[in-house]
């Protein structure tokens, strides 16, 4: 929701949201782009325009004949695969959802589409949480009911679109130089990169630019790209898969040399003008990688170094940031024993610099740190804050 909020507003799309639970959001539009949506947003699965609603304690009374009057049936082919994808499903049980599906299928072979086979989950654990995978509905070719639950209400819809998974997915295993140890995910990257707000056409800088992931992102938005590190083998990095980005999708990046540069990203100023840049979107991390959780004093002791240079960073894009202008960052946090979560004052080191929280405006009472979905067993957690130059 950062991410889609950061985006309409920097294209200036109005647009209100009605509504967020844990898994879906209800956002009404004044412009829907599904393709430029599609192709720009990193933190989605599916996005499908609703078509109906009732309340939830209907369903709960297997009173959903308001459905048959709504045109829901309308759409079909005569012969489709279909499943059913639930989000927000706590508040229904697994016989209702069951009652659910049960009832669009016999719709759905009164509608004629007898022949269509239904998608079950992929996963039967969860089976009050049925979901057809966002990955398959552009493989398969299925028709993906929508059902959220928000506020007492279930909302149905069609999923329009999912995410460009396989442009992601060239764009970090397709490329000539990966290195996933220490690279982002190119989906997380382009998160960062709407987070920080950069329009077409503006100056997008990574000062810790590794391989150049968070750049990529930035092209593909149409962004201006420069990049900055410490080590001359990562500049090498970043030019040659910006290159093969260029070629293979079609982008411009021209002058790759004068914009990937060796260098500090403490000392920002000796390569760019002061306010020259639009934007920021990095994640210098600098921690090495650990095998183990560690205790708490060893976490502290790991941070010292780090901590130093995201205050020194961090005063320096300062300086070369345009007032108003966005930093999306990553910062680690060290998972310790027996369960806890270190890092340093991020906010503090920005206050410090003259940059202040960022709070979208879909969001108003959100808290920075965002963290990404976990696994648990990471030892080093990425923390994304979002500060605004005043
Ligand atoms: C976590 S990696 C960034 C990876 C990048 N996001 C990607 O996907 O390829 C951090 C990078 O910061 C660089 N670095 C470390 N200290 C630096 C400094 N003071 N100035 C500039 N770059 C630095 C390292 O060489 C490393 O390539």
């Amino acid at each position: 929701m950062a991410e889609l909020s950061a985006y309409l507003e920097s294209r200036r799309v109005s647009f209100d949201v009605f509504g967020i639970n844990q898994r879906a959001a209800l956002v009404s539009l004044m412009k829907f782009t599904p393709d430029n949506m599609r192709l720009s947003l990193g933190g989605f699965y599916k996005i499908g325009q609703v078509l109906c609603s009732l309340e939830t304690a209907k369903l709960k009374q297997r009173e959903v004949e308001v459905l048959d009057q709504t045109g829901f049936f309308g759409f079909l082919p005569e012969k489709v695969n279909w499943g059913i994808s639930m989000y927000g499903e706590q508040e229904l049980t697994v016989e209702e959802v069951e009652y659910l599906r049960d009832y669009f299928h016999q719709r759905l072979r009164r509608a004629g589409a007898i022949k269509g086979k239904y998608r079950f989950a992929k996963r039967p654990q969860d089976e009050a949480s049925p979901e057809v995978m966002s990955a398959d509905i552009a493989k398969k070719q299925t028709v993906d009911i929508l059902v959220a639950v928000i506020d007492s209400r279930c909302y149905l819809g069609l999923t329009e679109i999912v995410s460009d998974h396989e442009g992601f997915r060239r764009r970090d295993l397709g490329r000539p130089v990966q290195k996933p140890v220490i690279s982002i995910p190119p989906k997380l990257a382009r998160i960062l990169v709407n987070l920080s707000g950069v329009k077409p056409g503006e100056i997008l800088l990574d000062p810790f630019c590794g391989i150049g992931t968070i750049l990529q992102e930035g092209l593909m938005a149409g962004a201006d790209i420069c990049g900055v590190d410490l080590m001359g083998e990562m500049v090498e990095a970043t030019r040659r898969n910006l290159q093969w980005l260029s070629e293979e999708f079609r982008v411009k990046a021209t002058g790759l040399t004068e914009k990937v540069i060796q260098g500090d990203a403490r000392s920002l100023h000796h390569y760019f003008p002061e306010e020259a840049i639009d934007a920021v979107a990095t994640e210098p991390i600098l921690l090495p990688p650990l095998k183990d959780f560690v205790p708490a004093k060893k976490a502290d002791l790991l941070l010292v170094k780090p901590e130093e240079i995201y205050e020194q960073a961090l005063r320096s894009i300062s300086i070369v940031l345009k007032n108003g202008g966005r930093v999306a960052l990553v910062a680690p946090f060290v998972r310790t024993r027996p369960r806890g979560l270190k890092s340093f004052d991020i906010r503090r080191l920005a206050s410090q610099a003259g940059l202040r929280d960022y709070i979208p405006r879909a969001l108003p009472k959100m808290k920075w740190p965002l963290f990404p979905k976990m696994t648990g067993q990471e030892k080093v957690v990425r923390g994304i804050f979002v500060f605004a130059k005043s």
